[in-house]
C-alpha cells in the first residue's frame, strides 16, 4: 500500500504530531505493507513531482515540533485549473494528476484549512482517493467543532494578554492586543474571554468607535485604572461594513496605520485624551510546540484518519463533532467558512461577563 502526505497553507502547531498519528498508526496496522512518502511543500510538490519516501524513523521524536517536516506552501485554489506558462501551458491540477497516476498512490492524506480543503476536494473529484485532517489556528473550517493548532494559539495569544495586564496596569494604559483572524474571530474570542479582556472586537461583529470610547471612559470613571482589547486583525468598523467589497477594498488600501489596531489606537486616543499601546503576537501564535490538547487531539485525528484508509472509505474530512471523531464528506466542507455566530455560547459567555463587543446592546 502506497500512502503519500501533504501539509498545505499555512502552518500552525500539531502538523508534525498529526503526520506521526496517521504514520504510526499505518505501521502498527500494515507493517511493512505500507509506503509512506512525503510531498514537498504542500500542492507545490504534488504538482513538481517533489515527494521523498520516509521511514519509521522520520516520524519518531516529531509529537513536540512545531511546524511540518514536509514544509508547506499556499497554492491559491483559483489558479489550479488555468492553464500555468512554467508548466508548459498545463494546469496544475493536470499536474497533479500526472503525479498521482505515475506513483499510483492508494491514498493521499492532506492536512489543510479552507483554501487546501477547495483543492483536496477537487482531486477527489478527479477520482484521486483522499483523506483530509482539519488544521488552522483559525478554526474556520466548516464540518469540526475544532480544528488543531487552535488551541495551542489560544494559549499563546491568553498569555500575551495576561503578560499585557501588569504593565497595563502599572501604567494606568489602554493596550490593544491584536490577534490573527482575518474572516473569522474565533482565536480572538477565546483569547479575549480566557485573558480577561475588556473589549473584544471580532470581523463578524462590526464595531462602533464610540461606542468602545464609552466603555473605556466608563470604566475610567469607576476607578479601573487600565483596559484591555482583544482586536482580531480582521476586525472592521460600522462605517467599513456599510460599504461594498470594492469600496472596502479601496478605503483599506488608503489606511495610513499598518493595522486596523494602529487606526483604532489614534481613533480612540484622539476621543479620549488616552494613552494606547499596541501589541501584535503576529505568527509567533502559529509557531513552537503543539499543547497537550492538540496533541490529543492530532493523535486522533490521525488514527481516525488511518482507519479510514484502511476500510477504503475516501473522499473524507475526518472531524471532531461533540467529542466524537467522525468522517465528513469533502464537497460539505469545500469552500464552507465556519465564522462566530452571534447566538453562540461563546458570546453568550461574553456578554454575560460585561464585555464590551463594540457595539451598543
Ligand atoms: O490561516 C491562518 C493564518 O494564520 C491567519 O490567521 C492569518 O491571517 C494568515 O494565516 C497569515 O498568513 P501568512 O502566513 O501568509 O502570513
Amino acid at each position: 500500500m502506497k500512502i503519500a502526505m501533504l501539509t498545505s497553507g499555512g502552518d500552525c502547531q500539531g502538523l508534525n504530531s498529526a503526520l506521526r498519528g496517521v504514520a504510526k498508526s499505518l505501521y502498527c496496522r500494515f507493517g511493512n505493507d505500507v509506503e509512506l512518502y512525503g510531498v514537498r511543500d504542500g500542492y507545490r510538490g504534488l504538482i513538481e513531482d517533489d515527494i521523498r519516501k520516509m521511514n519509521r524513523n522520520d516520524f519518531s521524536g516529531i509529537l513536540t515540533l512545531g511546524g511540518t517536516i514536509l514544509g508547506t506552501s499556499r497554492q491559491p485554489f483559483k489558479s489550479m485549473c488555468l492553464p500555468a506558462e512554467e508548466y508548459g501551458g498545463k494546469t496544475r491540477l493536470e499536474k497533479m494528476l500526472e503525479t498521482c497516476k505515475k506513483a499510483r498512490f492508494d491514498c493521499l492524506v492532506i492536512l489543510g484549512g479552507n483554501g487546501t480543503h477547495k483543492t483536496a476536494n477537487l482531486l477527489s473529484e478527479h477520482g484521486v482517493n483522499v483523506v483530509t485532517l482539519p488544521k488552522t489556528i483559525d478554526n474556520d473550517l466548516w464540518g469540526t467543532d475544532l480544528t488543531f493548532g487552535f488551541e495551542s494559539a489560544v494559549n499563546i495569544a491568553t498569555s500575551v494578554i495576561d503578560s499585557i495586564h501588569s504593565t497595563a496596569f502599572s501604567h494606568s494604559r489602554v493596550f490593544i492586543v491584536e490577534t490573527m483572524g482575518h474572516k473569522a474571530g474565533w482565536l480572538t474570542l477565546y483569547a479575549g474571554i480566557s485573558g480577561g479582556s475588556d473589549v473584544i472586537l471580532i470581523p463578524e461583529i462590526p464595531y462602533d468607535v464610540d461606542e468602545v470610547c464609552r466603555v473605556l471612559k466608563k470604566r475610567k470613571k469607576e476607578g479601573k485604572p487600565f483596559s484591555i482589547l482583544a482586536v482580531a486583525e480582521g476586525a472592521i468598523s460600522k462605517e467599513e461594513a456599510a460599504l461594498s467589497k470594492k469600496e472596502f477594498k479601496a478605503a483599506r488600501a488608503t489606511m495610513k496605520e499598518p493595522s486596523v489596531s494602529y487606526r483604532l489606537a489614534n481613533e480612540i486616543s484622539a476621543r479620549t485624551g488616552q494613552e494606547i499601546r499596541v501589541t501584535i503576537p503576529g505568527h509567533f501564535q502559529r509557531g513552537g510546540s503543539p499543547c497537550a490538547y492538540d496533541r490529543m487531539l492530532t493523535t486522533r485525528f490521525g488514527t481516525a484518519a488511518a482507519e479510514l484508509i484502511a476500510s477504503k472509505k475516501f473522499g473524507c474530512m475526518v472531524a471532531l463533532q461533540n467529542n466524537r471523531i467522525v468522517p465528513v464528506p469533502l464537497e460539505e466542507v469545500a469552500g464552507k467558512l465556519k465564522t462566530v455566530s452571534l447566538d453562540c455560547d461563546e458570546i453568550r459567555a461574553a456578554r454575560a461577563m460585561g464585555i464590551s463587543l463594540g457595539q451598543a446592546e
